[in-house]
């Protein structure tokens, strides 16, 4: 740096002298933002939970997140997030219903499926006998983890939500591992018994209710069990209860490719 340019970082001017290189900064930033905004604008019709693909080194990050949650070689992961983005079955399953269905007209044809690629990956790594999820909106979570747990040739899914139009998704093939149950997820998760090796809560989305799901669900856990939550970028939830149980959180940030929203992410706790 020059004696000038020195002087000036210095003095109480620096920030005013910085203001042209901050707005090309910020600026770069948010035309990135405006343009995926007006893109979605113009070509999505979603308006609540968005799908999109995941950026590139965000996909290998999950990747290696799942190696090391799971403790398998990360190729054998990479081979199961290929396998489902490859699963032109589940991809044609998808669009068809998506087309049959009366919420058609505020659905994308096309099949993206974020952060699901990581839950199919888990289901795969782990082999769980009993997944259960909390929230099934269309069922494009049931049918991602029922395409596992069919790969897997065993194991079954029990889906929860109080909507009664949820789950359209959930047909064919996929619905025969798939239990589809219609209530408050606080009632039906205390209702059963039967163990639970992989939880995931994806219903309401408060911290309370997240909260309550994990304690309707504990005495159910199978030993190993793993617990998620597509809530934890928003609430410290999942990472509470795993402290005062003495099990490990960890959490991978989802970045979505080309997409004004944010993202999501998958907190674990095991
Ligand atoms: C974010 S969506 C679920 C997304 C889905 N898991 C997926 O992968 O696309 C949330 C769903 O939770 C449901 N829900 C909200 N409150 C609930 C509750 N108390 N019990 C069960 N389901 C609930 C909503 O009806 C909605 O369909």
């Amino acid at each position: 740096m020059g004696d000038f340019r020195r002087r000036v970082a210095s003095s109480r001017f620096a920030r005013a002298a910085a203001l042209p290189t901050r707005i090309r900064v910020v600026g770069r930033h948010d035309l990135g933002v405006l343009t995926d905004s007006a893109r979605w604008l113009t070509r999505s019709r979603e308006h609540t939970n968005f799908t999109y693909d995941l950026q590139p080194l965000n996909r290998e990050h999950l990747s290696w997140w799942v190696a090391g949650v799971a403790d398998v070689p990360v190729d054998e992961v990479r081979s199961y997030v290929r396998e489902l983005e490859e699963d032109d079955d589940l991809v044609r399953h998808v669009r068809t219903m998506t087309q049959e269905s009366d919420r058609r007209g505020l659905a994308d044809s096309e099949v993206r499926f974020g952060r699901r690629l990581g839950w199919y990956a888990l289901v795969r790594a782990t082999r769980p006998n009993h997944v259960v999820e909390t929230g099934t909106d269309k069922g494009l979570g049931s049918v991602v983890l029922a395409a596992a747990l069919l790969r897997n040739g065993t194991g079954r899914l029990t889906t929860i939500d109080v909507n009664a139009e949820s789950g359209y998704l959930v047909t064919d093939r996929y619905a025969g591992v798939v239990e589809r149950r219609l209530g408050d997820s606080l009632a039906l998760l205390g209702e059963e018994s039967s163990p639970v090796d992989l939880f995931l809560h994806d219903s309401l989305h408060t911290r309370a209710h997240e909260l309550a799901e994990l304690a309707a669900v504990e005495p159910r856990l199978a030993p190993g069990a793993l617990v998620l939550s597509d809530n934890a970028h928003a609430t410290d939830a999942l990472m509470t209860w795993a402290e005062q149980r003495g099990r490990s959180f960890s959490y991978w940030q989802e970045r979505p490719d080309r997409h004004w929203y944010p993202g999501c992410g998958i907190g674990l706790a095991r």
